[in-house]
């Protein structure tokens, strides 16, 4: 019945049953996670979308909604017997407002069809991300994703100016219109960043866009351990307001990079721990202020700048590869963590002695946005199902007074931590806006919290 019904909305050829059609949308990026759905249904409109749900809630079927797969927490593929409702269909992506600096687009436009848009028109996108070419619009604000320039212009939340949902029931919730005052009440959009696809699922977004520098410059630095590249990333944002990027990799990984993503090494001498800045300004060249700090900071040759495009691109490859290159090695287990960047060196020098006392075969390859204190711990060899690497991990962030989730959200791989990190009282008010806004449980059940029976 329900699914007679899903084909007569969205159409026979956007509503797959059969099991090798379904397959690419069953299993997540890294392959940790799986489950096999009851449909996947593919709506080409907010209309469509809306009578999807309403189909959904009165045959009390879970949906999953999914935009590009990329999120890495288990967030977007199904547990079991869900609906899988992937939005991207909904791509388009409107004209920009030049003089506003504003562009709406639909959920499942990629973030590189949005930042095209946006550069044509001048303009640039305030968040930037390694899964550009698929990740999307809808599920970067499902996830606020934060990415390379965070220290900059903020996660995705923070390029919200409007947006358009569907709430579990079919109701549509509208307010487009981009305006950056607007305290009309609940910040309804800004609940929806973050909510991982359990509160509605998000049909477009109108965005704040921000301006597109004309000089910029990358480098990378090598260093004998973390502690000395942190006090540089420091002292490199402290002293060049043009910092656009501040990243930590490690020589493990960089090794990785370079055997599975062809990368050469940015300089001969090797390093335990590499810095990569980026600086950018629409004014005056900041090069020269980078190049001198970065020579008062006894680095040897162990140091690369890169002002043309290539050039930056290559630097940059060394950094942003890191998560095929991780895939190409196994399945890993993935831990997006943040802690006060007073104990950043600490998090990555003890992050893979706290893996190896309970999992002695592991490797661990650790990187990560230092100027947001992000650090992403990886973990290859323990199966997918054994947690125990996850749980010294997270243990060790929330002694040194961090964030279980920095970027990538709670998803499923994380249930278990939320009450841990963010205590009974958060949750349980979390907990109450989900059952007013979904109070079926329909919307990603397992994502954030532990399922209920379907009301
Ligand atoms: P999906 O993976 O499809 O979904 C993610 C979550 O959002 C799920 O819970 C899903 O149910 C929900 N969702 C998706 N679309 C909607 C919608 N329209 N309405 C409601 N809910 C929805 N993340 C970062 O934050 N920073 C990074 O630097 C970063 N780099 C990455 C690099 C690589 C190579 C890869 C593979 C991933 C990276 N990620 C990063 C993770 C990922 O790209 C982000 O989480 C991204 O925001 C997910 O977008 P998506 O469209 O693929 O969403
Ligand atoms: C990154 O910063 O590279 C992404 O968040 C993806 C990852 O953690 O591998
Ligand atoms: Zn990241």
């Amino acid at each position: 019945m329900i699914v007679e019904a899903l084909r007569e909305i969205v159409g026979d050829r956007h509503c797959l049953t059969d099991a090798a059609l379904r397959a690419s949308y069953e299993t997540d990026w890294t392959r940790r996670f799986s489950g096999s759905a009851f449909a996947v249904v593919r709506p080409g409109s907010t209309d469509e979308v809306a009578a999807v749900l309403a189909a959904c809630a009165s045959a009390r079927v879970g949906v999953v909604p999914q935009g590009g797969n990329t999120g890495l927490v288990g967030g977007s593929v199904p547990r079991g017997g869900e609906v899988v409702l992937s939005l991207l269909r909904l791509n388009a992506v409107g004209d920009v407002d030049a003089d506003a600096g504003e562009v709406t687009a639909g959920a499942g436009a990629t973030l590189a069809s949005v930042q095209a848009a946006a550069r044509s028109a001048g303009w640039e996108v305030g968040v930037d991300l390694g899964a550009r070419d698929s990740a999307t619009i809808g599920g970067m604000v499902a996830t606020n994703a934060g990415g390379v320039n965070v220290l900059r212009h903020g996660p995705m939340r923070r390029q919200l100016l409007g947006f358009e949902a569907v709430l579990a029931d079919g109701t549509i919730l509208r307010r487009l219109p981009g305006m950056p005052k607007d305290n009309t009440g609940y910040n309804l959009g800004g609940l929806l960043a973050g909510s991982e696809g359990t509160l509605a699922v998000i049909t477009q977004l109108r965005l704040r866009l921000v301006p597109r520098l004309s000089h910029r410059a990358v480098a990378v630095a090598g260093f004998a351990d973390a502690a000395s590249a942190v006090a540089a990333a420091a002292r490199l944002r402290r002293e060049l307001g043009s910092v656009l990027a501040l990243e930590l990799f490690t020589d493990p990984g960089m090794e990785l990079v370079m055997r599975h993503a062809a990368v050469a090494a940015p300089f001969s001498a090797r390093r335990p721990v590499y810095l990569l800045v980026e600086v950018g300004s629409d004014e005056a060249d900041p090069t020269d202020g980078l190049v001198a700090t970065l020579e008062t900071l006894d680095l040897g040759d162990a140091a690369a700048v890169a002002t043309d495009p290539g050039g930056r691109h290559r630097l940059w490859q060394l950094r942003e590869r890191h998560t095929e290159a991780v895939n190409a090695e196994g399945v890993p287990h993935k831990l997006d963590v943040s802690v006060p960047l007073g104990r950043y060196a600490e998090m990555v020098e003890r992050a893979p002695m706290v893996v190896a006392a309970v999992a002695p075969n592991a490797r661990t390859i650790v990187y990560g946005h230092v100027g947001d204190g992000n650090v992403h711990v990886n973990v290859l060899g323990p199966a997918s199902e054994d947690e125990a690497v996850d749980d010294a991990v997270l243990e060790l962030v929330l002694e040194l007074g961090g964030s279980v989730s920095a970027e990538h959200g709670i998803g499923v791989a994380k249930v278990a931590w939320l009450v841990r990190d963010r205590g009974a009282a958060a949750v349980s008010a979390m907990r109450a806006i989900k059952d007013a806004w979904d109070p079926q449980g329909i919307l990603n059940p397992g994502v954030l919290f532990t399922p209920r029976q379907l009301g």
